[in-house]
């Protein structure tokens, strides 16, 4: 058989051993076959109608950024400024900025221009490596703005895997209580989600200043009735016990979880739901991270994403949030590493193998120029794939120095 591409002479990364953290890592030496959008083979290199050289370069998969909100128009910069000078984003928020000013930027954009930032955040996400990133709705608080960026994210489908996330319950939109949204979310923005067929999971924002533990348990059991994968943003400000609600109800993940108690995470690793750390938010924030630890001796595993959104997180560099999250967070770079793929995968719902390499797996590849594995979470900033694979493509290629 001759492949259609073998990429040889890498240190390649399959994340997809058994064991602890390093082994599951699985770092090798070995060429990587690819067939049509399929691996076929890890191991001696084979004739292919096109050849990679990746010597001097780590192989990894595709990475996955299992948490973002990349769909909005607008920006908040003014904000930040604001935030920066002591202004805090409750406060913010409570004023009718925060993600209220997101809301009203979007909602004034066409679905085409939507569209083009979301393509341009994606190619950005890809740059250093991302070939798989689930989206969250939220900026538009209504039936019909909800059910746009849904349809929008689904779209964006050609540039990399995607899974689509609806956030009704985001912000209660100015002009209505809070618990009538609820029930509007409850009534009328999930039954359409489904019936439209645009959303694979449900989440909540369940904190201080947004959603009640009882909210959050109202709408995301009627998510789960409705088939939907169930996500929540969990204890970013405030525990208000989300993290074990996500685990009692069968979710994939609770995210962000600088706030959680030691009994919600010995239920999350029970449900072997995962702990979704986004370092972008808690720098922004200037909050104290969460610290790995607690997470690891309570038997949780951890996903990492950039949360790309106007108002925490405006990055689109995945390799650095893990860089920070072991700077920050004390993941050892194995974790990771294995944060941006196999975890993430699982975080965000991701299945038939993407996030890891293996024979008969997805041929979703990113090749970095690094002197090892560990340099990925060495180097902070800057580190970007030379070469991206998605379904067996070459889809970015650019000049990127080694340097760390
Ligand atoms: O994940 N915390 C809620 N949602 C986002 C922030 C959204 C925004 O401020 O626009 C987050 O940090
Ligand atoms: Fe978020």
């Amino acid at each position: 058989m001759t492949l259609d591409l073998s990429i040889v002479g890498g240190t390649v990364v399959t994340a997809s051993g058994t064991g602890d953290a390093e082994e599951r890592l699985d770092v090798r030496a070995c060429a990587v076959g690819i067939k049509g959008e399929r691996i076929v083979s890890l191991g001696e290199p084979q004739a292919a109608a096109k050849v990679i050289d990746a010597a001097g370069a780590v192989v990894l998969p595709g990475l996955v950024d299992p948490h973002t909100h990349l769909v909005f128009a607008g920006s908040r910069a003014d904000e930040f400024a604001a935030r920066m000078s002591g202004v805090d984003y409750q406060t913010i928020a409570a004023q009718g900025g925060g993600i209220a000013s997101t809301v009203r930027a979007t909602r004034d954009a066409t679905e085409d221009e939507l569209f083009d930032l979301g393509k341009a955040r994606i190619l950005a996400l890809r740059e250093s490596g991302v070939t798989a990133v689930e989206i969250k709705s939220g900026y538009g608080l209504s039936v019909d703005d909800e059910l746009r960026l849904l349809r929008v994210a689904r779209r964006l489908a050609p540039f990399a895997r995607i899974r689509t996330t609806f956030l009704g319950a985001h912000a209660v939109p100015a002009g209505i209580g809070r618990e009538t949204y609820v029930d509007q979310v409850v009534h009328e923005q999930l039954p359409a989600v489904a019936e439209a067929g645009v959303a694979d999971a449900c989440d909540v924002y369940c904190d201080e200043g947004a959603f009640t533990l009882s909210d959050t348990r109202r709408i995301l059991e009627a998510a789960r009735d409705l088939g939907l994968d169930l996500r929540v943003h969990a204890g970013q400000f405030a525990d208000l016990g989300a993290a074990g609600l996500a685990a009692e109800l069968g979710a994939l993940s609770a995210d962000h979880l600088e706030e959680v108690s030691g009994e919600d995470l010995r239920a999350l690793a029970t449900a072997e739901a995962r702990a979704v750390f986004l370092p972008g938010a808690w720098r922004t924030l200037r909050q104290a991270p969460p610290h790995a630890a607690r997470f690891r001796d309570a038997g949780v595993r951890i996903a990492i994403g950039t949360d790309l959104n106007p108002g925490t997180s405006p990055t689109s560099d995945l390799l650095l949030m893990a860089s920070l999250a072991v700077r920050d967070a004390h993941l050892t770079p194995a974790e990771a590493l294995l944060g941006i793929t196999t975890e993430a995968a699982a975080a965000a719902g991701f299945s038939d193998g993407v996030g890891t390499l293996f024979e008969g797996g997805p041929a979703d590849v990113a090749i970095v120029d690094a002197t090892s594995p560990a340099s990925l979470t060495y180097a902070f900033g800057g580190l970007r794939a030379r070469t991206v694979i998605l379904r067996g493509e070459v889809v970015h290629q650019t000049f990127s120095p080694r340097l760390w």
